[in-house]
């Protein structure tokens, strides 16, 4: 039974008063905030079961793609056993991201955290025995019996793997399925799709610098009670370099944003379609600001309105 708008809403504010993180991780000492209280982080439901996902999540494409040494691994390793001590909990890659997904599942093995993750990867292959292969070689890579979301890359062959994902699904070698886009040109196709499937999850590319898919996509998985990632929030780190060395302007109080990673993240935590943002996470100084996203105020209709003005003007 999948949950209406309004449970979703009631559920999300709840479960926000209910998560409050402690002072006492070794995250926290590291990073030197003993004593501070951080505020609820905000969490989302999916609606086709109402299981609650933290909204910020990780992308791993490019940075996670990295060899077996320590060296190369030592910063990732810290982001990951650091995140859900900070209350986050999904992580998104895909076998075509180089050796991401090696690295995210070797990783997670080393530090023992698997049961706190949700684990998010894709298939990208034609043909059903070619889907099973690269489906089945993700179980390895990641070390686990079952992926929390299996989502079809950028819609190659998807009526023939969401076939397949359905069954895997049924014998709980998959908890949730989804398709994936990142590119505008796809939305056509990728609504058709929407449309015609039973999904858990849509992820697709969504910021302030691309905001195609308010128009049709978030209306529509809001409607079809479809869970929502958004992939390249900062457009690849395009957005950064839009703002440059600019100063935040004061306005971005009213929403508790302290950064700009906060305030591209918030613009899209503000539509309550979104259920998680993916923003692309290597490092843990940006670990601990792109989850500072989803605590405090969100901008309101009128200070998001604002965000586009200020962003557009550029
Ligand atoms: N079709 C698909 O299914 C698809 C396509 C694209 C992406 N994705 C998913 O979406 C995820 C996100 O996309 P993305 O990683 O390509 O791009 P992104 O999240 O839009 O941007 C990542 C960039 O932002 C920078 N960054 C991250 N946090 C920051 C912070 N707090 N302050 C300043 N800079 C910060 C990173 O810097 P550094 O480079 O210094 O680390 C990186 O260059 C991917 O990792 C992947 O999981 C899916």
């Amino acid at each position: 039974m999948r949950l209406t708008r309004r449970q979703m809403l009631r559920t999300a504010a709840s479960a926000g008063a209910a998560v409050l993180l402690g002072g006492r991780s070794a995250v926290e000492r590291a990073l030197g905030t003993v004593g501070r209280t951080f505020p609820a982080i905000l969490q989302r439901p999916i609606p086709s079961s109402g299981e609650l996902l933290p909204a910020v999540g990780i992308g791993t494409a490019r940075r996670y793609d990295v060899g077996t040494s320590a060296a190369e691994r030592a910063s990732l390793m810290e982001v990951l056993r650091a995140f859900p001590e900070l209350g986050g909990k999904v992580i998104d890659t895909a076998p075509s991201y180089g050796a991401a997904e090696v690295v995210v599942g070797d990783l997670v093995q080393e530090i023992g955290n698997r049961e706190e993750l949700f684990l998010a990867t894709k298939v990208r292959a034609d043909g059903r025995q070619a889907g099973i292969d690269q489906m089945q070689e993700s179980l390895r890579r990641l070390h686990t019996d079952r992926i929390d979301l299996m989502q079809v890359h950028n819609l190659v062959d998807t009526e023939t793997q969401l076939a397949t994902m359905r069954e895997w699904k049924e014998a709980g070698r998959i908890r949730y399925v989804g398709i994936t886009t990142s590119s505008n040109r796809q939305h056509e196709t990728f609504e058709d799709v929407m449309r015609s499937e039973e999904l858990d999850f849509v992820q697709l590319n969504y910021s302030l610098a691309n905001r195609q898919a308010e128009q049709r996509l978030l209306p529509l998985a809001a409607d079809r009670g479809i869970a929502v990632l958004i992939n390249l929030p900062f457009g690849r780190g395009r957005l950064f370099r839009a703002v440059g060395d600019r100063p935040l302007p004061g306005w971005t109080a009213e929403f508790d944003c302290e950064s700009w990673a906060q305030f591209f993240l918030k613009f899209l935590l503000a539509n309550d379609a979104v259920t998680c943002v993916i923003p692309g996470t290597a490092k843990m100084e940006y670990l601990v600001d792109n989850v500072g996203a989803a605590r405090g105020r969100l901008p309101d209709e009128e200070l998001r309105a604002r965000m586009v003005e200020f962003f557009d003007a550029l």
